[in-house]
């Protein structure tokens, strides 16, 4: 058996589907490109059945993605493989995953099918796929609460109809982890054609043991593990990428399992996820919380001065975090920008240096001292940036104060017209999203929820506000930074109206497409 461990990664999928705003296509193929970089084997890329704008994310993603297996989730529905077939044939090679749920509790209350009418369905959906490509994945839906036997019935068969990896989700996180080694295990002794299938496992973490169940399984003989960055996705999320595989590189000597992840880019791929689907991670999480590699008490960190590994098990720079030892001010030149990036492990190809230049200079001006937070934020809003972004916002001016009543003007590209409107509210951002509102002459939008964070440490730190808008029945998200919690408000409101104005192209070019067929 290989010791190679396949990492599927399920964030744009899994991840995304618990959200509380969906991501756009722009954002989704951003994580894609960043799963590439870090090295996944597969991309599952989302649910092309589901909607109009997952379907275009799916193909833009089989479309730019070069170094990863891309794929797409279907039920065991024609209609469902035949959407994922169409969305990812623009890939050479692509790989479609079907699933049905196989517990009594699901097959009966859910399904109300037969056992036997459940291995038919799953058997035509996998013989249906077959004929878009040769690498199909069926998943057994609920298998940690199955029937050993008939599980063992299950996955026979889908071997036997062409699926060429084999996936056995503990869908609710129930299992522990003796006994989801064991299911594995079971597998291998009592399914006759095992060894022509990939065995893949995909741990919920209901009960905190995803991680744990993943690794258990892989010491059973599975081959494949499904996770997500920051362990994003139903409920307590999925089995955590960077978790499992700093377990794999970490404990290499005792597990002799490789990966194909580059540690380094983990750090980055982290924020980025946390960033754009606005979740951000607990500070003590394993590998990639703010307090991963610090050292509090005295005695630790009397340690960690005389030697490192007293107390650290890896090192911050292997999951690519880096301390800055540069002082950044506006009197730094453009190369030592250049240069911290690189040292942060950003190549001049993931970003524009005039923008971010120029960027940097302004928040110098008001901060002082730049930091990497501020530096990593920079490029993170300069890869928002909607290069034709329908609304764009010119100017901002808000006042408020006691006894006065709050008001606001702006001025904003409405595609090529600019409308400067002013506006009055409860509150300075109330008044300056007034304002918006008006000059884009309206927009049938919910706001549900309205955050303000600080993005850095003490006085000096960036104003963070993200906002989640509910537009069509469907809910977007939008994020602002500034050193002005104002603008930093309306920033998010303009990138949100992107977001929403994206959405309805995509629909309306689906709508043509539909009328034209
Ligand atoms: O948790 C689950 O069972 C799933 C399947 C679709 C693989 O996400
Ligand atoms: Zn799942």
């Amino acid at each position: 058996m290989s010791d190679q461990v396949i990492i599927f990664d399920t964030t744009l999928r899994d991840g995304e589907q618990a959200l509380p705003a969906s991501l756009n296509v722009r954002e989704k193929l951003q994580i894609a490109l960043m799963l590439e970089r870090l090295g996944v084997d597969v991309i599952e890329a989302g649910f092309p059945v589901s909607s109009p704008g997952d379907f275009e994310s799916v193909k833009l993603i089989a479309q730019e993605i070069k170094n990863a297996r891309v794929c797409g989730l279907s039920r065991a529905l024609e209609k469902d493989i035949d959407a994922c077939g169409q969305a990812l044939s623009v890939a050479d090679a692509f790989r479609i995953h079907t699933f049905i749920a196989t517990s009594d509790i699901h097959v009966g209350t859910k399904l109300r099918k037969s056992q036997d009418e459940v291995v038919e369905m799953a058997v035509k959906a996998i013989k249906h796929a077959r004929k878009y490509t040769d690498d199909v994945e069926f998943s057994c839906e609920d298998a940690g609460r199955t029937h050993i036997d008939y599980l063992c019935r299950m996955v026979e068969s889908a071997i036997n109809a062409g699926a060429t990896t084999v996936n056995i989700p503990d869908t609710v996180g129930y299992t522990i982890p003796s006994e989801f080694g064991g299911i594995i295990q079971n597998l291998y002794n009592r399914v006759p054609n095992i060894d022509k299938a990939v065995i893949s496992v995909h741990c919920h973490n209901d009960l905190g043991l995803a991680v744990a169940n993943s690794l258990a399984a892989v010491e059973h003989g599975a081959r494949q593990i499904e996770c997500t960055v920051n362990g994003i996705g139903e409920r307590a999320g999925n089995c955590s990428l960077e978790e499992i595989a700093m377990t794999l590189q970490t404990r290499y000597a005792k597990l002799g399992l490789d990966t194909n992840i580059k540690s380094q880019e983990i750090h980055k791929a982290s924020k980025l996820v946390s960033q754009l689907c606005n979740m951000p991670v607990q500070m003590n999480k394993a590998i990639v919380g703010a307090n991963a590699f610090s050292h509090s008490s005295g005695i630790h960190q009397d340690g960690v001065l005389k030697g490192e590994n007293t107390y650290e098990i890896m090192t911050p720079e292997s999951v690519g975090i880096n301390k800055n030892v540069l002082n950044l001010t506006s009197r730094s030149g453009r190369h030592v920008i250049k240069h911290r990036l690189g040292e942060l492990g950003y190549g001049t190809d993931e970003y524009d240096l005039d923008n971010i230049y120029t960027s940097f200079l302004k928040l110098a001006d008001k901060k002082g001292q730049v930091f990497d937070y501020d530096l990593e934020a920079l490029l993170f809003f300069d890869q928002q940036k909607h290069e034709q972004a329908y609304y764009k916002l010119q100017y901002l001016h808000a006042t408020s104060g006691q006894n006065i009543i709050p008001s606001a003007t702006v001025t904003v590209m409405v595609g090529e017209e600019e409308v400067t409107e002013a506006s009055t509210g409860n509150g300075p951002v109330d008044a300056a999203f007034n304002a918006i509102i008006k000059a884009i002459k309206g927009h049938d939008l919910d706001i549900v929820d309205f955050k303000l964070d600080s993005k850095g440490e003490g006085a000096g730190a960036l104003a963070q506000v993200s906002v989640i808008v509910e537009y069509n029945g469907r809910r977007f998200n939008g994020i602002g930074l500034a050193t002005d919690i104002v603008e930093a408000g309306v920033k998010s409101l303009i990138f949100v109206l992107n977001n929403t104005y994206l959405a309805d192209q995509i629909d309306q070019q689906k709508q043509v497409k539909i009328a034209g067929v």
